[in-house]
């Protein structure tokens, strides 16, 4: 069957990296800098990925642990191999599913994550089980359906024009609820009061148009799981589109926008 979410590619670390994993990199120090969490924390991590937000985490916060937590395998292996830390600890596991004991962390955190899990409430649900009474949750979502990230955003145009069934693949229809109200009233649906939730704002900037366009060709993530897996004609014609709208030979600079979210367990 074909769902929205067959091109959510989550193996190639380094292709991650090169497309969203730079990104992300910066959206976690602003996120750190809004949470500003205590020193000595055990935290743990849900979705960590390639470790973008780990190693901040492990840089900046001075935690007691991290438990760094990912679905895929291969992300997790890949953050195991590229952080070396004697506080951090690496695991496949589900959302869903945290490999951690009830009321164990005093933080727990998740970047970009939320949105791709098939069932946010019980991902929700999972991270209130391993937080202690006061303990922090926090996450961040890129705010999709605001055109909150613009490369993305340009990308999802051009193919839509050239093929409206790339419409549906769309992060921006698919996770419309990743607005500051969205993200408000799936809290509430979660009896996760007195939410506060503020944009964090980065600049994308690639060099010229090539720059733009490579990570797309690499597989790693929704839009470049699409992107490979057109023929090489149809490829040729988005990269082409794209090119006119953005010119060739020059610097692209987009906008991004997450949203922040931390809500304080109850005591
Ligand atoms: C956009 S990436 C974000 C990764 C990293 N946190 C970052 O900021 O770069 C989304 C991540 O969610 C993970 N993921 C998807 N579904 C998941 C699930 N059900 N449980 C845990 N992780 C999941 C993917 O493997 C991928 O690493």
């Amino acid at each position: 069957m074909t769902t929205d979410a067959e091109f959510d590619a989550w193996t190639a670390g380094q292709s991650y990296d090169r497309y969203m994993g730079r990104w992300s990199a910066a959206v976690a120090e602003r996120f750190l800098d809004w949470l500003e969490p205590p020193g000595g924390a055990r935290w743990v991590e849900a979705g960590c990925g390639t470790g973008a937000l780990t190693s901040a985490i492990l840089r900046r916060c001075a935690p007691a642990s991290v438990l760094a937590t990912d679905a895929s395998a291969e992300f997790a292996a890949h953050a195991r191999a590229a952080i070396s830390d004697p506080r951090a600890r690496f695991a496949t596991a589900d959302a869903a599913d945290l490999p951690a004991e009830d009321g164990s962390a005093d933080i727990v955190a998740s970047g970009l994550v939320l949105n791709f899990l098939p069932d946010r409430l019980a991902g929700l649900a999972e991270m209130r089980r391993v937080l202690r009474p006061g303990g922090l949750l926090s996450f961040y979502a890129w705010d999709y359906p605001g055109g909150g990230i613009g490369f993305l955003d340009a990308f999802w145009q051009a193919a839509a024009a050239l093929d409206p069934a790339a419409a549906a693949l769309d992060e921006g229809a698919r996770f419309p609820f990743c607005t500051r109200d969205g993200l408000a009233a799936l809290l509430a649906e979660a009896g996760i009061g007195a939410p506060a939730i503020a944009p964090i704002e980065i600049v994308t900037e690639f060099p010229d148009f090539e720059a733009f366009w490579q990570p797309f060709t690499l597989g790693a993530g929704p839009a470049p799981g699409y992107c490979t897996s057109l023929p090489p004609d149809r490829r040729e014609a988005l990269k082409t589109r794209l090119a006119e709208r953005l010119g060739a030979g020059r610097p692209v600079s987009f906008r991004a926008r997450a949203w922040a979210v931390k809500a304080r367990m109850p005591t």
